[in-house]
């Protein structure tokens, strides 16, 4: 019997940290990103990003996580006492803490948008009469009510934390893995079900090329970086998430194994959004529009749905998708730092999770208000939410993953690597000789060259 600090079956581990993987990152940065850098040359640089560099770096936090059994610090300072190796775990901390609290605003939207196509809200002021642009025009009037006033997106988040923190205080077994183990699979159900409906529009095929044919003349130094960027962050590399995790897995849980799945599983859920959006949009003819970021999701996909029978369905089933994604990655992300305060503090879980949850109230509603009252506020010309998500995203984390690949590849205790890779020498692996060269030279230098640069 594994003790309660452990994941208790194969499949619910899975469950979990494929839920932590595919949040945001893959329904909703992913397509963005895919359509400002190119469509299908992305989509490969992408998989390649995944593939080559994303596998070998996730191996690398597991066996940190497994290996040393602890928390995010705690691995470092227990597997290399004495050395200041645990200031990359403290990093990865802090940026995991600075990406929740404006990750929690999103995830507020998503409840919200959900809620609002299930009761209707966000439908209620169309007429059939309505012109194309007097449909844009009423999803971006509801967007900025919802997202831009006040208090409205405020009361969502605080949802979402409350919702984090019910969650949380199950602790791993009862909270976090029994919740994944039914979302995740609900979370495919709707995927599928949302593309057969996109891909049986008419005109649907124009989308399908633009995301699936490359134009390799599209492909500039920017977009590998982008790419490599991307890759990272819908694995949930370098936030600490992978190291907390692993720290509980089983003994006999296969390292290699489990990145493969979580990784491929983790791009068929961006694949399939991109061919659940690019036909939707081309298909009504939609993509004139600069589909950027946060209007790609929540107007562009609402004008689709509206030109659909029976919007609200499509609606509700697609925001239903977005919050699962949402919350199964926040309580992965708070769990980095519930856990660090229960190991290095010696603190009970309850604690530990409302030390961590209850500071957000007030750092989220800072991220929140950079829409509103506080759009002006900026500390380098950006927004607060902007600056978080700037300064983690191109900073924090490639940091985080340079010392950690650094770490493992160089420093760690001798054989813990190749330990962890193969259960203590009783798994052969073919990739194992290759995954530990990806960790010692290849992944440092381009994530160095990434990381430099951001800043040429
Ligand atoms: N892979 C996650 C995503 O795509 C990364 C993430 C996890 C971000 C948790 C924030 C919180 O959204």
């Amino acid at each position: 019997m594994a003790s309660k600090n452990e994941f208790g079956t194969k499949i619910g581990l899975i469950a979990a940290t494929v839920g932590s993987a595919v949040g945001l990152g893959n329904v909703w940065r992913f397509p963005a990103e895919t359509q400002t850098n190119g469509g299908a040359a992305f989509l490969l640089l992408y998989i390649l990003c995944v593939l080559l560099l994303g596998i070998p770096v996730m191996l690398a936090e597991f066996s940190l996580g497994r290996g040393g059994r602890s928390d995010t610090i705690g691995v470092f300072k227990k597997l290399s006492p004495g050395s200041k190796w645990w200031l990359t775990g403290l990093l990865a901390v802090i940026a995991s803490y600075i990406i929740i609290c404006y990750y929690m605003v999103v995830a507020g939207w998503t409840l919200e948008y959900f809620i609002e196509s299930v009761s209707g809200g966000l439908y209620d002021s169309l007429t059939d009469a309505d012109s194309a642009e007097a449909l844009h025009g009423t999803f971006a009037a509801k967007m900025d009510e919802y997202v831009s006033s006040d208090m409205r997106p405020l009361l969502f988040t605080y949802a979402m934390i409350a919702l984090n923190i019910a969650v949380l205080l199950g602790g791993v077994r009862k909270g976090i893995e029994n919740l994944s183990n039914v979302l995740m699979p609900l979370l495919f159900v709707i995927l599928l079900v949302l593309c057969f409906i996109t891909l049986s529009l008419p005109g649907s095929g124009e989308g399908v090329k633009f995301f699936l044919t490359p134009d390799f003349s599209r492909i500039t130094p920017a977009t590998v970086v982008n790419a490599l960027g991307q890759a990272f962050f819908s694995l949930s590399l370098g936030m600490g998430i992978l190291i907390t995790y692993s720290s509980y897995y089983p003994g006999d849980t296969k390292l290699v194994n489990t990145s493969v799945i979580v990784s491929l599983l983790s791009l068929l859920v961006a694949v399939l959004m991109g061919l659940i959006i690019f036909p939707a949009v081309k298909s009504f003819g939609l993509d004139s529009e600069p589909l950027k970021g946060a209007t790609l999701v929540f107007v562009t996909l609402p004008e689709v749905f509206a030109n659909l029978p029976a919007p609200q369905v499509w609606s509700s089933l697609f925001f239903l998708l977005l919050l699962v994604a949402a919350l199964t990655s926040t309580i992965s992300i708070a769990e980095v730092s519930v856990k660090m305060m229960i190991d290095r503090f010696r603190l009970s879980r309850k604690a530990g999770v409302l030390i961590v949850m209850l500071p957000l109230l007030a750092l989220s509603a800072v991220c929140s208000l950079s829409f509103g009252s506080l759009s002006d506020f900026r500390i380098f010309g950006l927004t607060v939410f902007d600056l978080f998500d700037h300064i983690t995203t191109n900073v924090f984390l490639p940091l985080v993953s340079l010392g950690v690949c650094i770490y493992m590849g160089w420093f760690a205790p001798k054989h813990l690597l190749s330990d962890e890779l193969s259960n203590k020498g009783t798994l052969r692996s073919p990739l194992t000789g290759s995954i530990q060269f990806i960790i010692k030279y290849v992944a440092p230098i381009l994530i160095a060259t990434i990381l430099i640069s951001n800043y040429l």
